[in-house]
């Protein structure tokens, strides 16, 4: 039954009834070898990811969604994090910002399909690759069918499962795709694959379901088409330009970046193609953003679209979000996962999006490219630097030409014209295409009333509007264009603005132009509703918004983003972001009256039967300096006073880590419970008196260090091992600046006394599981050796002169209900609230320059009243040069916003999202900075702002 299901989930849905949905119409999801369609209406998916768990602030998931619709996408993939909703083991949180049942109904608000993507494993450079760190103390190997894993992983499927079962496109909701595991290989334990996939089923599950190979292999589909584990619509992962953002010249390193079609009755599935990238060199992610932009995304997008005929794409990412708190995988990523996206960390649209915009709209408007063949070329260029490949629908005969380079990587720009064997007849034509450029030329498209014989300019989109049809065309800058469209008899074609010639004879009306500004081109008569055509650049055509109303589509344009229109009596109202200048709407004639939001808009009618206005500049906005910061040193657990009889008395002499500690006991901060964070040690023996030395081993995983007291003095600090270190986490790891060797300075020790050890170890996070290796995965974290001993005969392993070493262990309560597991790590000050709001700083001194070895807090308050209504993202600056002997933890409000300091990354500017700061009221900002050596503290810290738009809902 189970595999019945799997193979005909959307029949029996159909005949048993849907689940519950969330209240809209039920509908079908059913595929063949061309493409998805629901309710039998065939389907490009146009998806972008998003990571709920990477924007801590349920409003602006409305925001982004908002913008990846307006771009033209029509579904979100969404990856969900098991480790942000379970802290510990049958313990899981679905509220405030894990709220993702609120993410799906807002999903389905913006109009848009959704990928869900619940792992149990998703990689995404999450800590621990989304598996929750409790699942390095489960016994047997992550991934596997291993009794430990599967009861672990089926109390995660059968939380998340039925909440995304509710949202489905059988029972109305949003949810057309449900993605098993990640990545997985075929190797590992098909029955693993097969069970995450029945627990799916027996959770409710019934759309199709999905999984992403890895790197082009086609593992699972190609060989387990029909085995266990096989999966409905595998899809394929490509990544061509990689992540070295430093070199963005370079083109295509991991190849042609072609979707290979893996089954002969599914799609062709995209399931993650780049669209950005980590920042794996520290370049920054502008140049990630550079690495993936325009022209790579103009190339690699079109060649696959034509050359592959995939109809599901989904780029990865859309918007890649914050790795606040300790969500980042430590050895990839560090606070901002920007990605390069086309919409930034903070919101902010940018030309990437522009060109998904140009894509997404085309493939939105033009139906027949849902199902195509590949032809042999129709179109011949006469300069053989240029080819073409083409593919073609079989039922309408509407063909898609690609035009580029023959060589990929050529830079200059060349002219051809094309032999164009047309369904319509045959023309010679002509095009431009610049190097590291492809163009999706269109003919024999019945374009709404028209007949599109072709055209050498692209089509971005098109809508019947007031009883005539308005499209929009374009092309390079000054590269030539010419369009034919066929008429019943000769009509009337009016140039209303630029340079356009036309030319009637044989039925064909030819229209040539150069791209150059917006031309517009108004054609009436010749037995067809009329055609305004404009012919714009690319820039020209990235300036227009489509959205739909009751009354049909409109279009707009001179707005920063338009999120929806409706049309009520004369009056069309768009939820608009705007920041001056003209804006112009083209609707129907019925519409003489605009808003935007609630304030009207003044508009007079032009020559093009559109309605052109003026929007207001948005205020400017005034931000506070940062002024005023107090201080307060922490680190008592230093003191050999300190009372640690409450700690955890870390005393465990086994482990099932398949890393052995070379020194007991057992240390892992995951084993006493610890799992995000900094934790503390307390060590406490009798010295003999003849020790000299201090031996510890940390693992933090990359950019993790760990400070060192002996009874109160400070002895130094080391940098912790690192993934590579995973092979056995117990020898000397990462060697700079020294595996952890503290010589004691004379007169610390304490004869035949209590003397105490005090260390302080950061955990940047967990290994992901990328390959399901335990060794990778449950590499420990925290203290793995630690010796006390004398230079004669070397250490002598946890006991000193036969005197155990007897440790306790503090770490973060993890019991913040609002911020969740990750947001905290086990500081003095976090402990006792110093990062809250509410904590009274008032008898904290004035903050000096100067920090001493150990944790150094500042504090200060700043009070916002940002103009209302509009959009204006906030962010925290860290000027001057940041110091490797120092490492921030900036908290707002509380909330764990991000890492700051020369040996954590690059970043500078930390976002501040609305929602978690207040924008018109007070906000406290709290940095935690654990400084490694006397060094002057960070700064200058100001406030800045990424944009600013008026914001009409
Ligand atoms: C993919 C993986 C994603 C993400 C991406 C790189 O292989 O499936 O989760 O890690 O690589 O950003």
């Amino acid at each position: 039954m189970r595999r019945l299901l799997a193979v005909f989930p959307v029949l029996l849905c159909v005949l048993l009834g849907a689940p519950a949905g969330v209240g809209a119409a039920a509908h079908e999801v059913t595929y063949d070898r061309y493409s998805l369609k629901v309710d039998g209406e065939r389907l490009v998916l146009q998806s972008a990811e998003f990571h709920y768990f990477r924007l801590p602030s349920p409003e602006l998931w409305r925001d982004v969604l908002e913008k990846l619709r307006a771009a033209g996408f029509n579904a979100v993939s969404i990856y969900f994090s098991w480790a942000y909703h379970s802290p510990k083991p049958g313990v899981y949180d679905f509220t405030g910002v894990r709220d993702v049942d609120r993410l799906l109904r807002t999903a389905r608000q913006a109009g848009l399909y959704v990928i869900a993507r619940p792992g149990p494993y998703i990689n995404a450079e999450s800590t621990g690759g989304g598996l929750p760190a409790w699942v390095k103390t489960v016994p047997g190997r992550a991934r596997s069918s291993a009794p430990g894993y599967q009861a672990a992983y089926r109390e995660w499927l059968h939380r998340i499962n039925p909440i995304i079962a509710r949202h489905q496109v059988t029972g109305g909701g949003p949810v057309i795709l449900y993605n098993a595991e990640n990545e997985y290989q075929v190797n590992t334990d098909a029955a693993y694959m097969q069970d995450i996939q029945d627990q799916a089923r027996a959770d409710g599950i019934d759309v199709p379901i999905t999984t992403n190979d890895c790197c082009d292999a086609g593992s699972w589909s190609s060989t387990w088409a029909t085995g266990p584990g096989a999966v409905q619509i595998p899809g394929v992962d490509d990544y061509p330009q990689s992540f070295e953002c430093a070199t963005p010249e370079v083109w295509g390193p991991w190849g042609e970046g072609l979707t290979e079609r893996l089954r002969d009755d599914i799609p062709v599935f995209a399931a993650e193609y780049q669209a950005g990238a980590i920042d794996l060199g520290n370049a920054g992610y502008d140049r990630c953003r550079e690495l993936t932009g325009p022209a790579y995304m103009k190339y690699f997008y079109k060649n696959n679209l034509v050359t592959t005929g995939a109809t599901m794409f989904s780029y990865y990412m859309g918007y890649g979000g914050t790795n606040w708190g300790w969500l980042a995988q430590p050895n990839d990523v560090y606070t901002s996962y920007d990605y390069g996206a086309a919409i930034t960390e903070a919101r902010q649209l940018t030309p990437k999006y522009d060109e998904f915009k140009r894509q997404g709209y085309f493939l939105e408007a033009v139906a027949p490219l849902a199902k195509t063949d590949p032809v042999t070329s129709p179109a011949a260029p006469d300069n053989p630097a240029l080819t073409t490949t083409a593919r073609a629908n079989p039922d309408t005969g509407t063909q898609f030409v690609l035009v580029k380079h023959a060589d990929r990587t050529a830079t200059g720009t060349d002219d051809a014209t094309l032999d164009w064997a047309a369904p319509d007849g045959r023309h010679r034509v002509p095009v431009r295409v610049k190097g590291r450029d492809a163009h999706v030329l269109v003919a024999g498209y019945d374009l709404g009333g028209q007949r599109l014989v072709l055209s050498t300019s692209e089509i971005m989109t098109h809508a019947s509007i007031g009883g005539r049809d308005v499209a929009v065309l374009y092309g390079t800058a000054g590269s030539p264009g010419a369009t034919i469209l066929r008429y019943g008899s000769r009509p009337a074609v009016k140039v209303l603005e630029g340079d356009v010639r036309a030319e009637y004879s044989g039925g064909d009306l030819r229209l040539d132009y150069t791209h150059d500004g917006l031309a517009r081109v108004l054609v009436t008569g010749g037995g067809r509703r009329p055609l305004l055509l404009l012919l714009g650049t690319d820039e020209a055509a990235a300036g227009f918004w489509r959205a739909g109303t009751g009354a049909g589509p409109v279009l707009v344009r001179g707005t920063a983003l338009v999120r929806s229109a409706s049309a009520s009596g004369d009056t069309l109202r768009l939820a608009a972001d705007t920041a001056g200048g003209q804006i112009e709407v083209f609707a129907g004639p019925a519409a003489r009256r605009l808003r935007i939001g609630a304030e009207d808009v003044p508009v007079t009618r032009t020559p093009s039967g559109s309605l052109l206005g003026s929007t207001r500049a948005p205020e400017p906005v005034r931000l506070p300096a940062l002024t005023a910061w107090r201080s307060r040193a922490e680190a008592p657990e230093a003191a050999p006073g300190f009372d640690d009889s409450r700690w955890t008395a870390a005393d465990h002499t086994t482990t099932i880590s398949p890393h052995q500690p070379k020194t007991l006991p057992v240390l892992y901060a995951d084993d006493y419970g610890y799992h995000y964070g900094n934790v503390w040690y307390r060590g406490h023996f009798t010295a003999a008196g003849s020790e000299t030395r201090i031996d510890l081993n940390a693992v933090t995983g990359l950019r993790g260090n760990y400070l060192v007291w002996l009874n109160g003095r400070y002895l130094g600090s080391a940098a912790g091992g690192v993934e590579a270190d995973s092979g056995d986490a117990s020898t000397p790891p990462n060697p700079d600046p020294g595996p952890g060797h503290f010589d004691l300075p004379a007169g610390v020790l304490r004869p035949g006394a209590d003397n105490v050890i005090s260390v302080l170890v950061a955990n940047m996070g967990h290994n992901d599981d990328w390959i399901a290796d335990d060794l990778r995965f449950k590499q420990p974290r925290g203290l793995v050796a630690a010796t006390v001993g004398g230079p004669v005969g070397g250490p002598v392993g946890g006991t000193v002169g036969g005197t155990p070493i007897s440790w306790r262990i503090q770490g973060s309560p993890g019991t913040d209900p609002l911020r969740g597991p990750l947001n905290n790590g086990g500081l003095y000050g976090e402990r006792t609230g110093w990062h809250l709001p509410t904590y009274p700083d008032k008898s904290w001194k004035t903050a000096s320059a100067e920090l001493t070895p150990g944790v150094t807090w500042l504090r200060t308050a700043f009070h916002l009243d940002l103009p209302r209504g509009q959009d204006a993202p906030v962010g925290l600056r860290f000027g001057g040069d940041p110091s490797p002997a120092y490492r921030v933890q900036i908290f707002l409000n509380g909330w764990n916003v991000g890492q700051y300091g020369g040996d954590i990354g690059p970043q500078r500017d930390f976002v501040l999202p609305a929602g978690i700061l207040d924008e018109h009221g007070t906000n406290t900002i709290a940095l935690a900075v654990t400084a490694e050596q006397p060094v002057a503290g960070p700064g200058p810290i100001s406030l800045f702002t990424y944009g600013n738009v008026r914001q009409g809902r």
